[in-house]
């Protein structure tokens, strides 16, 4: 009995001093295997950064974000009913959703897990847009990235050695490229489809810019990166429903530019890899499920995979008069181009924890390097 009434507070105080040690550790940012996901892009991962440029793609309207924990004005203008496949990591690895860097205030913001720069319609090239609608292009969000790292987060660290380590185990996202294709190469091209020396010249062109804008976030600190190559944007609704009914189910003229851009992704990777001492790079796979996800809707629990699930505007957009379909989780495709949250689920429960869509490891193989 003795015995048992002294040991009840030793036990409690070794809890309570456990407790306080690990509250200590946790202020260290270095005790989170990553400690933020910084992410550059287009309307995949675009958490709301166009809300106050001057376009029409954005998705700050209904129904977008209806199923986003929140509902839409927590979601800030993703392109889906609910969270992005970065969105799912940046939980997954326990850290806050990314923001859009231009929703928030940084005088007032206290977040390191990090920002999301990503812009619907943008592209690797600064002239990659539709007609005037404005966007913020990738080397742009690379400089806005710069901005934060000089007036934002030096000021959280200690000191320079503290940064650097910080910087070093955070992800890098960067998920670009479609909008090149589509608002560059074949609008430049008029009716006329380029030849396979023109797609073959401009990838090229693109993989060049994307290395030197690599480069720019290794100079800055970036050492782990995750790149995604172009989806299958010829199996979306919007090329699909144009088109019609087409061998694989999918527009193969869009698919040939975006399969020369991946195809040459591969080796570019490599020699990143190679290039920039100390850095690690995951290629995510997101061509062959995107289309997989097409043909085989029933293998991943989706039921339609050809109509996007709310009702679309003359321009492709959800219609925000217009309610969207009962049961998303069964639509691959939420509007005309973009994926419900339930196919973004499913892309990214493949990357992070298993096989094949993710390469050479998956994003909790990259956390733990
Ligand atoms: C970051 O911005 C500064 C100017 O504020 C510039 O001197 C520097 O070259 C930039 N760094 C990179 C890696 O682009």
């Amino acid at each position: 009995m003795k015995m048992e009434k002294t040991s009840m507070p030793i036990v409690f105080v070794c809890l309570f001093s456990l407790i306080l040690l690990s509250l200590e550790s946790c202020s260290c940012t270095a005790s989170k295997p990553v400690p933020a996901l910084y992410i550059f892009g287009d309307s995949n991962v675009d958490a709301g950064n166009n809300n106050k440029l001057k376009t029409m793609f954005k998705a700050n309207v209904p129904p977008y974000g209806i199923d986003f924990p929140g509902g839409l004005s927590a979601s800030g203008g993703r392109a889906s009913n609910g969270m992005t496949y970065v969105d799912f990591f940046a939980k997954w690895l326990g850290l806050q959703l990314p923001p859009a860097v231009n929703n928030v205030d940084l005088n007032t913001v206290e977040t390191i897990d990090g920002f999301n720069y990503a812009s619907a319609s943008a592209g690797i090239l600064e002239d990659s847009r539709f007609n005037d609608n404005e966007n913020i292009y990738l080397g742009k969000q690379v400089s806005m990235f710069n901005d934060t790292v000089e007036k934002y987060l030096t000021k959280r660290f200690k000191d320079k050695a503290e940064l650097s380590n910080y910087l070093s185990k955070s992800i890098f996202v960067i998920s670009i490229g479609g909008n090149d294709f589509i608002f560059n190469l074949n609008m430049k091209m008029g009716e006329k489809t380029p030849s396979p020396d023109q797609i073959s010249q401009f990838s090229e062109k693109l993989l060049k810019l994307l290395g030197e804008y690599i480069k720019e976030l290794y100079q800055l600190g970036a050492r782990k990166f995750l790149i995604n190559e172009i989806g299958a944007g010829g199996c979306a609704p919007q090329l699909y429903l144009m088109k019609k009914q087409q061998p694989g189910g999918c527009d193969l003229e869009t698919n040939k530019e975006v399969v020369s851009y991946n195809e040459k992704l591969v080796p570019e990777i490599k020699k990143w890899e190679s290039t920039f001492q100390g850095s690690s790079f995951v290629h995510m796979k997101m061509f062959d499920i995107a289309n997989d996800f097409v043909v085989n809707p029933t293998h991943y629990g989706f039921t339609d995979s050809r109509h996007a699930c709310c009702q679309l505007t003359e321009h492709n957009r959800c219609d925000a008069n217009k309610g969207p379909c009962k049961d998303r989780s069964k639509y691959v495709y939420f509007d005309a181009a973009h994926l419900t949250e339930a196919a973004h689920k499913v892309l990214a429960t493949k990357c992070f924890s298993e096989k094949g869509v993710c390469v050479p490891m998956n994003l909790q193989e990259l956390a733990q390097k």
